[in-house]
């Protein structure tokens, strides 16, 4: 994509490059131009589906049970608002909170129903080859794939780097996610930055980066034209269910990005919540708790470790791990009570990895694992 913001049509030779030490990087094939639309089934399962209302759940990483009383005391303010269509004024409230919370320019702030509808809309862009640094996130990969985009998924070799990344130069599009779930990997914000290329829009999913104290990899404030940046605000503050987030980037990507959108695409209390999350406070509360998740993922990893375990080294606020039989692993944690999440649906990772949300409770997790590794 140009720095104008018009998406090329995909050269028709993909060239491989990247750094001398890229040989063990591999870019697999998901669709080509011309070929029927078809999504890789696994791109569409999600944590959520491992829990259930009697297990422990370490497989989601919302944050808490239930939003803090503020926010639900603010939100349930508004309930009585909703006879009314989304006003004008609320919707210009938010926009102004993320732009003041990020230092951008209101033109640069497009307001989600979650980040995931950022993934959503990246086909009206309408980009000729998209590359997925994997493994990540599945939903760009199942909604591009679903709209007929033709994917490559650059699969990093652990320790899972960006700059082993060998991208195909004719990639229009690259979707990185920082810090990346699942591996929790925090990459370098000039390793995301040198993913910019000359007709190339870089898209980062910074849907983790309020779990980072200080968020020194966040691109989210750099107001460059080739870079899209996602946020979500449903992790942080325990908000899954109402669907909030927002993008950061150029106007003009971000009018092609909405073109299609329907006239009230935010209902009232989504937009209460943006604008309630991205004030002074409550991002001084989210860095609070960044900090607090940093602490005890540190002890969660150590204990880990302590069992003899490969732990992914990370900034997230989960932990990914292996086990010697992950699928024995799941089951036998689920029969203590205890969801973790199976990560053989991401590219690049094996039945044998789990992915378990830094929380609390984090000693029960270790002792059950201990327990079945014994
Ligand atoms: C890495 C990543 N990005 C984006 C999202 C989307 O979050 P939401 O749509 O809830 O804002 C998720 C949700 O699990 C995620 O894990």
């Amino acid at each position: 994509m140009g720095l104008n913001t018009s998406i090329r049509a995909a050269r028709s030779v993909d060239r491989i490059v990247g750094s001398a030490d890229t040989a063990a990087t591999t870019v697999h094939l998901v669709r080509d131009r011309g070929a029927e639309p078809q999504v890789r089934p696994a791109s569409r399962y999600h944590g959520d589906e491992a829990g259930a209302p009697d297990l422990l759940d370490f497989a989601v990483n919302v944050r808490h049970a239930v939003p803090p009383d503020w926010l639900r005391l603010r939100l349930a303010d508004r309930l009585t608002d909703l006879a009314g269509y989304p006003s004008a004024a609320d919707r210009t409230a938010a926009v102004a909170a993320v732009a003041s919370r990020h230092g951008v320019p209101e033109d640069h702030v497009l307001l989600l129903a979650g980040g995931s509808e950022g993934f959503s809309l990246l086909p009206a862009l309408q980009p000729g080859l998209a590359a997925l640094i994997a493994p990540s996130f599945t939903e760009p990969e199942a909604v591009l794939a679903a709209a007929g985009i033709p994917l490559r998924q650059v699969v990093l070799p652990p320790p899972f780097r960006l700059r082993d990344a060998a991208i195909p130069c004719s990639a229009d599009l690259v979707v990185v996610g920082n810090p990346t779930n699942p591996t929790g990997v925090l990459h370098p914000r000039d390793s995301v930055l040198d993913l910019r290329r000359p007709d190339r829009l870089v898209v980062v999913d910074e849907a983790f980066a309020d779990a980072v104290p200080e968020e020194p990899e966040s691109v989210a404030g750099l107001c460059l034209p080739d870079l899209l940046v996602l946020r979500s605000l449903t992790k942080t503050w325990s908000l899954a269910g109402l669907r909030v987030g927002y993008a950061l980037g150029a106007p003009a990507v971000l009018a092609r990005l909405a073109a299609a959108r329907p006239h009230w695409p935010l209902g009232t209390l989504q937009l209460e919540a943006i604008t309630a999350c991205c004030a002074p406070a409550a991002v001084e509360e989210a860095t609070a708790g960044a900090h607090e998740v940093s602490r005890l993922r540190t002890q969660m990893t150590a204990a880990l470790r302590g069992l003899g375990l490969v732990v992914i080294e990370g900034h997230a606020p989960f932990v990914t791990f292996a086990v010697p039989d992950g699928v024995l692993m799941r089951k036998r944690l689920q029969a203590q009570g205890i969801a973790v999440r199976r990560c053989d649906t991401f590219v690049g990772l094996t039945p044998d990895h789990l992915r378990a949300a830094v929380r609390p409770e984090w000693p029960v997790l270790v002792a059950a694992v201990a327990e079945v590794l014994r």
